[in-house]
């Protein structure tokens, strides 16, 4: 039997042409791994009306992580109106199944490594080399959200925190609330997660992105457990920052920081930001690990315009398969991986067209597959 399991979920779009593109290289390694397909995305969503079928959450189980590469996904109208005539009018209402693989497994870290390599035109620095830690399962997207607010919810938030009487004379249906909620468990975790990593590779700072000024309960929470774990790691220093002056100090000294650990929205928005400084779409990958199961992805979407086209860059697909073989602990495999596919970027002769050159997604696989 393989040592591995490991579901290949495509999606959408250019989710094929990567996905395949994975393929190559992970068949050039030969992991020693049953690949299991999946199925995700819009095709399921508007013929089956679910676009993660229990097939595939059952297939998952079954497996030790998952390669996932991208969907598509549409407003609530737009969704409704692309579903197959027998399934339209049935109040179907479309949920992504990516946030609701993170729920359901309970993928609390989001990590994001973003590293500029020596050659790539799309760089904003050459130095730059930043990992973030996102929490991933709650915070502002944990999905507790009223419109029109109720009121007994009105009232409750009335009793308990006299602020909210600056809102009495607005009505319920001029109001929308969502709840930002953090728990101290979910903090510790994320925040042990970041540190750990800055000690298994040598980064010499861990930096907490909140807002404890201003949002003093959630992110006053974070920070206080964040204290007590830095405490363990006496040989790495915790670094404080406000979100609003770290999305500046990003763009102005962003090779001053290492590990940044953040909540599950400031965390989305500066891992873009992180993303964009060395290279954009085309380079961000990230994993997303709980305790016993894990989904690494590219950060991008499914790019409708260039699906099937093989034009787009495989480097974002191909170090989410070096963050697999990093998670399963195939260190040495992983780090080979990475060389690669810095080798072809170094190389300047094999370029997508995002990079400046006409080869094709298929084609910078190979040449990081022929380096292996
Ligand atoms: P997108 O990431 O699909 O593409 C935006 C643009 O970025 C593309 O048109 C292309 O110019 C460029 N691009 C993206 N990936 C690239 C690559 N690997 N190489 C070279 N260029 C690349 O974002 P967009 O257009 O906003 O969304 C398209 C669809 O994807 C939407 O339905 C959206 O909901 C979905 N989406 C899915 C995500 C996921 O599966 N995790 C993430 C983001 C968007
Ligand atoms: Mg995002």
């Amino acid at each position: 039997m393989p040592k591995y399991r490991i579901a290949l979920m495509p999606g959408d779009g250019i989710g094929q042409d990567v996905m395949e593109a994975a393929r190559i290289v992970l068949d050039k390694i030969a992991l020693d791994a049953e690949y299991v397909p999946a199925d995700i995305g819009w095709e399921f969503w508007r013929t089956e009306g679910e676009p993660l079928p229990q097939r595939t959450i059952d297939a998952l189980k079954t497996c030790n992580c998952a390669l996932f590469a991208a969907i598509t996904s549409k407003p609530k109208e737009e969704a409704e109106s692309e579903l197959i005539p027998e399934l339209q009018g049935k109040g179907l209402v479309y949920r992504s199944p990516i946030v609701r693989m993170r729920q359901m497994f309970n993928l609390y870290t989001n990590l994001r490594p973003c590293k500029a390599f020596p050659g790539n035109p799309l760089n904003f620095r050459d130095d730059v080399d930043l990992v973030v830690f996102r929490e991933n399962t709650e915070g502002l997207y944990a999905g507790v959200e009223f419109y029109p607010l109720p009121e007994e919810v009105r009232a409750a938030l009335r009793a308990h925190n006299p602020r909210m009487g600056a809102f009495d004379d607005v009505p319920g249906d001029d109001i929308a609330l969502s709840c930002r909620i953090f728990t101290r468990a979910g903090c510790r975790r994320i925040v042990h997660r970041a540190f750990e990593y800055a000690q298994a590779h040598g980064y010499p700072t861990v930096t907490l992105v909140e807002k404890p000024n201003v949002i003093r309960e959630t992110s006053g929470l974070m920070v206080r457990e964040a204290r007590q774990i830095a405490a363990e790691y006496p040989n790495i220093e915790l670094w404080e920052t406000n979100v609003d002056a770290m999305a500046m100090w990003l763009v102005k000294n962003p090779q001053d920081y290492g590990v940044l650990v953040s909540s599950n929205m400031f965390g989305d928005i500066i891992s873009d930001l992180a993303a964009q400084l060395v290279g954009g779409l085309g380079f961000a990958s990230s994993g997303n690990i709980g305790d016993s199961f894990a989904v690494f992805e590219p950060t991008h979407g499914s790019a409708p315009k260039y699906a099937g086209l093989y034009k787009a860059n495989p480097t974002a697909m191909l170090l989410a398969v070096k963050l697999m073989l990093d998670w399963l602990g195939e260190g040495d495999t992983a780090s080979a991986l990475e060389q690669a596919i810095a080798g072809v970027i170094a190389e300047e002769k094999v370029r997508t067209y995002d990079l400046g050159g006409d080869a094709s997604t298929l084609e910078m696989a190979q040449a990081a597959a022929e380096r292996l």
